[in-house]
Protein backbone atom coordinates (compact mmCIF):
# COMPACT_ATOMS: atom_id res chain seq x y z
CA UNK A 1 0.00 0.00 0.00
CA UNK A 2 1.16 3.48 -0.95
CA UNK A 3 0.67 6.75 0.99
CA UNK A 4 0.53 10.07 -0.92
CA UNK A 5 1.05 12.70 1.31
CA UNK A 6 0.73 16.35 -0.47
CA UNK A 7 2.98 18.12 1.79
CA UNK A 8 1.77 21.53 0.67
CA UNK A 9 -2.07 20.50 1.38
CA UNK A 10 -0.83 19.72 4.63
CA UNK A 11 1.26 23.09 5.02
CA UNK A 12 -2.15 24.82 4.17
CA UNK A 13 -3.69 23.28 6.75
CA UNK A 14 -2.84 26.74 9.04
CA UNK A 15 -5.75 27.89 6.75
CA UNK A 16 -8.06 25.81 8.94
CA UNK A 17 -6.31 26.86 12.68
CA UNK A 18 -8.42 29.34 13.51
CA UNK A 19 -5.99 31.55 16.30
CA UNK A 20 -7.59 33.96 18.93
CA UNK A 21 -5.50 36.72 20.18
CA UNK A 22 -6.39 37.94 23.38
CA UNK A 23 -4.83 41.28 23.96
CA UNK A 24 -4.45 41.35 20.52
CA UNK A 25 -5.54 45.13 19.97
CA UNK A 26 -2.53 45.84 21.79
CA UNK A 27 1.15 46.85 20.60
CA UNK A 28 2.31 43.18 20.40
CA UNK A 29 -1.31 41.72 19.60
CA UNK A 30 -1.36 43.63 16.40
CA UNK A 31 2.20 43.03 15.05
CA UNK A 32 0.88 39.10 15.66
CA UNK A 33 -2.28 40.02 14.05
CA UNK A 34 -0.78 41.33 10.97
CA UNK A 35 2.13 38.32 11.33
CA UNK A 36 -0.62 35.74 10.96
CA UNK A 37 -2.71 37.32 8.73
CA UNK A 38 -0.18 37.46 6.12
CA UNK A 39 0.71 34.02 7.00
CA UNK A 40 -2.84 32.57 5.76
CA UNK A 41 -4.49 32.13 9.13
CA UNK A 42 -7.96 33.07 10.13
CA UNK A 43 -7.51 35.19 13.46
CA UNK A 44 -9.83 36.40 16.31
CA UNK A 45 -8.77 39.21 18.03
CA UNK A 46 -10.24 39.38 21.67
CA UNK A 47 -9.71 42.39 23.41
CA UNK A 48 -10.97 45.13 25.43
CA UNK A 49 -9.30 48.76 23.82
CA UNK A 50 -8.52 49.59 27.09
CA UNK A 51 -5.82 52.07 25.21
CA UNK A 52 -8.77 53.92 23.20
CA UNK A 53 -10.42 52.86 19.40
CA UNK A 54 -7.40 53.39 17.11
CA UNK A 55 -6.25 49.50 17.05
CA UNK A 56 -9.74 49.47 15.59
CA UNK A 57 -8.46 51.49 11.89
CA UNK A 58 -6.06 48.25 11.71
CA UNK A 59 -8.06 45.62 12.69
CA UNK A 60 -11.16 47.15 9.52
CA UNK A 61 -11.92 44.98 6.63
CA UNK A 62 -9.13 42.74 7.13
CA UNK A 63 -10.15 39.45 5.34
CA UNK A 64 -9.54 36.25 7.74
CA UNK A 65 -10.08 38.97 11.09
CA UNK A 66 -12.69 38.30 13.78
CA UNK A 67 -12.87 40.99 16.41
CA UNK A 68 -15.22 40.34 19.70
CA UNK A 69 -14.63 43.19 21.96
CA UNK A 70 -14.62 42.32 25.22
CA UNK A 71 -13.03 42.26 28.92
CA UNK A 72 -11.03 38.65 29.89
CA UNK A 73 -13.22 39.40 33.30
CA UNK A 74 -16.05 38.19 31.48
CA UNK A 75 -15.94 34.75 31.97
CA UNK A 76 -18.96 33.62 29.84
CA UNK A 77 -17.74 35.71 26.84
CA UNK A 78 -14.15 34.08 27.20
CA UNK A 79 -15.44 30.78 27.02
CA UNK A 80 -17.74 31.59 24.07
CA UNK A 81 -14.89 33.05 21.85
CA UNK A 82 -12.12 30.62 22.82
CA UNK A 83 -14.86 27.96 21.36
CA UNK A 84 -13.82 26.36 18.09
CA UNK A 85 -10.29 27.79 17.79
CA UNK A 86 -7.31 25.41 17.31
CA UNK A 87 -4.66 27.63 19.19
CA UNK A 88 -5.18 31.33 22.24
CA UNK A 89 -2.09 33.54 22.76
CA UNK A 90 -3.00 35.37 25.92
CA UNK A 91 -1.14 39.00 25.71
CA UNK A 92 -4.05 40.86 27.37
CA UNK A 93 -2.56 42.20 30.40
CA UNK A 94 -2.23 45.15 32.45
CA UNK A 95 1.45 46.47 31.05
CA UNK A 96 4.49 47.64 32.65
CA UNK A 97 5.85 48.08 35.91
CA UNK A 98 4.17 51.50 36.66
CA UNK A 99 0.95 50.93 35.29
CA UNK A 100 0.06 47.78 37.41
CA UNK A 101 1.73 49.67 40.34
CA UNK A 102 -1.06 52.54 40.20
CA UNK A 103 -3.56 49.94 40.30
CA UNK A 104 -2.61 47.03 42.30
CA UNK A 105 -6.18 45.50 42.46
CA UNK A 106 -7.42 45.30 38.67
CA UNK A 107 -3.70 44.48 38.39
CA UNK A 108 -4.84 41.31 40.22
CA UNK A 109 -7.93 41.06 38.53
CA UNK A 110 -6.96 40.91 35.50
CA UNK A 111 -3.12 39.09 35.23
CA UNK A 112 -3.81 36.75 37.75
CA UNK A 113 -7.39 35.79 38.12
CA UNK A 114 -9.34 36.44 34.87
CA UNK A 115 -6.15 34.91 32.85
CA UNK A 116 -5.94 31.81 34.58
CA UNK A 117 -9.48 31.77 33.57
CA UNK A 118 -8.52 32.24 30.10
CA UNK A 119 -6.35 29.13 30.25
CA UNK A 120 -8.61 26.92 31.72
CA UNK A 121 -11.23 27.80 28.91
CA UNK A 122 -8.94 26.87 26.51
CA UNK A 123 -8.39 23.31 28.06
CA UNK A 124 -11.54 22.72 28.94
CA UNK A 125 -12.63 23.95 25.04
CA UNK A 126 -9.92 21.16 23.60
CA UNK A 127 -7.92 23.88 22.25
CA UNK A 128 -4.32 22.49 21.11
CA UNK A 129 -1.83 25.64 22.06
CA UNK A 130 -1.70 27.86 24.19
CA UNK A 131 0.81 30.40 24.45
CA UNK A 132 1.24 33.11 26.94
CA UNK A 133 3.22 36.01 27.19
CA UNK A 134 5.64 36.26 29.70
CA UNK A 135 8.34 38.27 30.46
CA UNK A 136 12.23 38.59 31.35
CA UNK A 137 11.87 40.95 34.10
CA UNK A 138 10.50 37.64 36.10
CA UNK A 139 14.79 37.19 36.18
CA UNK A 140 14.91 40.50 38.61
CA UNK A 141 18.13 42.02 39.13
CA UNK A 142 20.44 39.91 38.40
CA UNK A 143 23.98 41.39 37.53
CA UNK A 144 27.03 39.06 36.68
CA UNK A 145 25.08 35.95 35.80
CA UNK A 146 24.14 34.80 32.33
CA UNK A 147 20.06 33.47 32.86
CA UNK A 148 18.79 30.67 30.68
CA UNK A 149 15.20 29.72 30.89
CA UNK A 150 16.38 27.28 33.87
CA UNK A 151 17.23 30.12 36.11
CA UNK A 152 15.16 30.86 39.23
CA UNK A 153 12.91 33.58 38.69
CA UNK A 154 13.23 36.80 41.14
CA UNK A 155 10.74 38.99 40.07
CA UNK A 156 11.07 42.50 41.77
CA UNK A 157 7.02 44.27 40.92
CA UNK A 158 3.58 43.13 41.10
CA UNK A 159 4.05 42.82 37.45
CA UNK A 160 6.50 40.39 37.37
CA UNK A 161 4.71 38.47 40.55
CA UNK A 162 1.59 37.80 38.66
CA UNK A 163 3.66 37.01 35.55
CA UNK A 164 5.43 34.46 37.07
CA UNK A 165 3.01 33.19 38.91
CA UNK A 166 0.99 32.80 35.42
CA UNK A 167 3.72 30.78 34.01
CA UNK A 168 3.41 28.48 36.96
CA UNK A 169 -0.19 28.09 36.25
CA UNK A 170 0.17 27.95 32.84
CA UNK A 171 3.29 24.75 33.09
CA UNK A 172 0.59 23.22 35.69
CA UNK A 173 -2.29 22.03 33.69
CA UNK A 174 -3.15 18.48 33.88
CA UNK A 175 -1.48 16.49 31.14
CA UNK A 176 -3.37 16.46 28.17
CA UNK A 177 -3.06 14.29 25.07
CA UNK A 178 -4.19 17.49 23.07
CA UNK A 179 -3.16 20.59 25.22
CA UNK A 180 0.19 22.01 24.58
CA UNK A 181 1.01 24.90 26.73
CA UNK A 182 3.88 27.02 26.26
CA UNK A 183 5.58 30.09 27.55
CA UNK A 184 7.22 32.76 25.82
CA UNK A 185 9.69 35.02 27.98
CA UNK A 186 10.22 38.51 26.02
CA UNK A 187 13.11 40.95 26.68
CA UNK A 188 12.56 44.33 26.49
CA UNK A 189 10.72 45.00 23.02
CA UNK A 190 10.79 47.91 20.65
CA UNK A 191 10.12 49.06 17.07
CA UNK A 192 6.94 50.08 15.25
CA UNK A 193 3.83 48.50 15.47
CA UNK A 194 -0.03 49.45 13.95
CA UNK A 195 -0.21 50.53 18.29
CA UNK A 196 3.35 51.97 18.67
CA UNK A 197 4.01 52.19 22.63
CA UNK A 198 6.48 55.42 23.72
CA UNK A 199 7.03 54.03 27.43
CA UNK A 200 9.21 51.28 25.93
CA UNK A 201 13.23 52.21 26.64
CA UNK A 202 14.21 51.98 23.01
CA UNK A 203 11.34 53.97 21.04
CA UNK A 204 10.73 56.69 23.88
CA UNK A 205 14.56 57.59 23.77
CA UNK A 206 14.31 57.67 19.99
CA UNK A 207 11.05 59.43 19.75
CA UNK A 208 12.93 62.54 21.87
CA UNK A 209 16.37 62.51 19.50
CA UNK A 210 14.45 62.71 16.52
CA UNK A 211 11.36 65.15 18.00
CA UNK A 212 13.28 67.46 20.49
CA UNK A 213 16.91 66.66 19.27
CA UNK A 214 17.79 65.38 23.25
CA UNK A 215 17.61 61.96 24.75
CA UNK A 216 18.55 61.05 28.49
CA UNK A 217 19.74 57.46 29.68
CA UNK A 218 19.17 57.28 32.87
CA UNK A 219 21.94 55.24 34.71
CA UNK A 220 22.98 52.90 31.99
CA UNK A 221 25.11 50.34 33.57
CA UNK A 222 22.08 47.90 33.73
CA UNK A 223 22.13 45.28 31.04
CA UNK A 224 18.63 44.62 29.06
CA UNK A 225 18.18 42.24 26.19
CA UNK A 226 16.24 44.17 23.06
CA UNK A 227 13.94 42.35 20.51
CA UNK A 228 11.87 43.90 17.71
CA UNK A 229 8.30 43.69 17.77
CA UNK A 230 7.75 41.80 14.56
CA UNK A 231 10.27 39.22 15.61
CA UNK A 232 8.27 38.86 18.71
CA UNK A 233 5.67 38.38 16.47
CA UNK A 234 7.24 35.77 14.59
CA UNK A 235 8.39 34.13 17.67
CA UNK A 236 4.72 33.20 18.46
CA UNK A 237 4.09 32.29 15.02
CA UNK A 238 7.20 29.80 15.07
CA UNK A 239 5.55 28.90 18.35
CA UNK A 240 2.55 27.62 17.36
CA UNK A 241 3.75 25.96 13.75
CA UNK A 242 6.41 23.97 15.61
CA UNK A 243 5.40 20.28 16.48
CA UNK A 244 4.28 19.27 19.86
CA UNK A 245 7.21 17.50 21.11
CA UNK A 246 9.39 20.27 20.41
CA UNK A 247 7.16 22.91 22.43
CA UNK A 248 5.06 21.11 24.68
CA UNK A 249 5.46 22.74 28.61
CA UNK A 250 8.72 24.76 26.98
CA UNK A 251 9.25 28.15 28.43
CA UNK A 252 11.19 29.96 25.41
CA UNK A 253 12.86 33.41 25.71
CA UNK A 254 12.66 35.03 23.14
CA UNK A 255 15.30 37.39 21.74
CA UNK A 256 19.46 36.78 20.76
CA UNK A 257 22.26 36.43 22.97
CA UNK A 258 24.03 39.62 21.22
CA UNK A 259 20.50 42.11 21.68
CA UNK A 260 21.80 41.75 25.13
CA UNK A 261 22.79 46.00 25.63
CA UNK A 262 23.39 48.35 28.80
CA UNK A 263 21.48 51.34 28.08
CA UNK A 264 24.89 53.87 28.05
CA UNK A 265 25.26 51.75 24.08
CA UNK A 266 22.35 53.00 23.20
CA UNK A 267 24.04 56.29 23.16
CA UNK A 268 26.30 55.91 19.98
CA UNK A 269 23.15 54.64 18.04
CA UNK A 270 20.98 57.40 19.70
CA UNK A 271 23.39 59.68 17.61
CA UNK A 272 23.41 57.90 14.20
CA UNK A 273 19.50 58.37 14.10
CA UNK A 274 20.21 62.55 14.69
CA UNK A 275 23.61 63.11 14.48
CA UNK A 276 22.99 66.35 15.61
CA UNK A 277 21.35 64.97 18.77
CA UNK A 278 23.39 65.27 22.13
CA UNK A 279 22.26 62.50 24.57
CA UNK A 280 23.28 62.43 27.80
CA UNK A 281 23.75 59.56 30.76
CA UNK A 282 22.94 60.54 34.14
CA UNK A 283 23.01 58.85 37.29
CA UNK A 284 20.06 57.54 39.20
CA UNK A 285 16.55 56.48 38.59
CA UNK A 286 17.89 53.68 37.53
CA UNK A 287 15.06 51.06 37.34
CA UNK A 288 16.69 48.52 38.98
CA UNK A 289 15.85 45.53 36.64
CA UNK A 290 19.28 44.09 35.37
CA UNK A 291 20.06 40.93 33.78
CA UNK A 292 21.73 39.48 30.63
CA UNK A 293 19.58 37.02 29.13
CA UNK A 294 20.64 33.63 27.43
CA UNK A 295 18.64 32.73 24.02
CA UNK A 296 20.51 29.68 22.65
CA UNK A 297 17.12 27.24 23.23
CA UNK A 298 14.96 29.21 20.74
CA UNK A 299 17.51 29.70 18.41
CA UNK A 300 17.99 25.43 18.48
CA UNK A 301 14.61 24.82 19.36
CA UNK A 302 12.49 27.18 16.81
CA UNK A 303 15.44 28.40 14.72
CA UNK A 304 15.02 31.87 15.85
CA UNK A 305 16.86 34.24 14.88
CA UNK A 306 16.21 38.14 15.49
CA UNK A 307 15.75 39.51 11.59
CA UNK A 308 15.80 43.09 12.68
CA UNK A 309 18.90 45.13 13.62
CA UNK A 310 18.28 47.50 16.52
CA UNK A 311 19.50 50.29 14.02
CA UNK A 312 17.26 49.41 11.43
CA UNK A 313 14.28 49.28 14.37
CA UNK A 314 15.45 52.87 15.26
CA UNK A 315 15.72 54.43 12.20
CA UNK A 316 12.54 52.78 10.86
CA UNK A 317 10.86 54.35 14.34
CA UNK A 318 12.67 57.64 13.26
CA UNK A 319 11.19 57.57 9.55
CA UNK A 320 7.93 57.08 10.55
CA UNK A 321 7.92 60.13 12.84
CA UNK A 322 9.51 62.40 10.17
CA UNK A 323 6.83 60.80 8.44
CA UNK A 324 3.93 62.02 10.76
CA UNK A 325 2.96 58.69 12.26
CA UNK A 326 1.69 58.85 14.87
CA UNK A 327 0.68 62.33 14.23
CA UNK A 328 0.62 62.91 18.20
CA UNK A 329 3.67 60.63 19.72
CA UNK A 330 3.47 62.06 23.03
CA UNK A 331 -0.23 61.01 23.56
CA UNK A 332 -1.09 59.35 26.39
CA UNK A 333 -3.03 56.67 24.06
CA UNK A 334 0.51 55.34 23.14
CA UNK A 335 2.11 54.97 26.02
CA UNK A 336 0.66 52.29 29.13
CA UNK A 337 1.71 54.40 32.27
N1 LIG B 1 6.09 45.24 25.28
C1 LIG B 1 7.03 44.61 25.97
O1 LIG B 1 8.19 45.08 26.06
C2 LIG B 1 6.72 43.30 26.64
C3 LIG B 1 7.78 42.60 27.22
C4 LIG B 1 7.51 41.40 27.86
C5 LIG B 1 6.22 40.90 27.90
N2 LIG B 1 5.21 41.61 27.33
C6 LIG B 1 3.86 41.04 27.43
O2 LIG B 1 3.26 41.02 26.14
C7 LIG B 1 1.85 41.25 26.26
C8 LIG B 1 1.43 42.38 25.34
O3 LIG B 1 2.11 43.58 25.70
P1 LIG B 1 2.01 44.90 24.82
O4 LIG B 1 3.33 45.58 24.89
O5 LIG B 1 1.41 44.58 23.51
O6 LIG B 1 1.00 45.76 25.69
P2 LIG B 1 -0.35 46.53 25.27
O7 LIG B 1 -0.79 47.28 26.48
O8 LIG B 1 -0.11 47.33 24.03
O9 LIG B 1 -1.36 45.37 24.93
C9 LIG B 1 -2.19 44.76 25.89
C10 LIG B 1 -3.57 44.61 25.27
O10 LIG B 1 -4.38 43.93 26.22
C11 LIG B 1 -5.65 44.55 26.24
N3 LIG B 1 -6.27 44.33 27.56
C12 LIG B 1 -5.84 44.79 28.76
N4 LIG B 1 -6.67 44.40 29.73
C13 LIG B 1 -7.62 43.65 29.12
C14 LIG B 1 -8.76 42.95 29.61
N5 LIG B 1 -9.09 42.97 30.92
N6 LIG B 1 -9.52 42.26 28.73
C15 LIG B 1 -9.21 42.26 27.40
N7 LIG B 1 -8.16 42.92 26.89
C16 LIG B 1 -7.37 43.60 27.74
C17 LIG B 1 -5.37 46.03 25.99
O11 LIG B 1 -6.52 46.72 25.51
C18 LIG B 1 -4.24 45.96 24.98
O12 LIG B 1 -4.75 46.00 23.67
C19 LIG B 1 1.58 41.52 27.72
O13 LIG B 1 1.11 40.37 28.35
C20 LIG B 1 2.95 41.90 28.26
O14 LIG B 1 3.07 41.63 29.64
C21 LIG B 1 5.43 42.79 26.70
Amino acid sequence: MTFNIDLPALRENKIHRKILIVGGAGYIGLALTKELLEAGYEVTVFDSLIHGHEPLDFLLNKPRLNFVKGDIRDIGLVNQTVKGHWGVVLLAALVGVEACDKDRQQTLEINYLASQNVVECAFSQLVKRFIFASTDSCYGQRPGEKLNELAYLDPLSIYAVYKSKMEEKVLSMPFSAYFSPVILRLGTVYGMSPRPRFDLVVNLLVREIVLRGVATIYSGEQWRPLVHVRDVARAFRLALEAPRYLIHDQIFNVGADQDNVQFKDLKDLLLKINPEGQVTITPGLADLRNYYVVFEKIKKILDFKPSISLLEGMEEIRDSLLSGYPADPYSAKWKNS
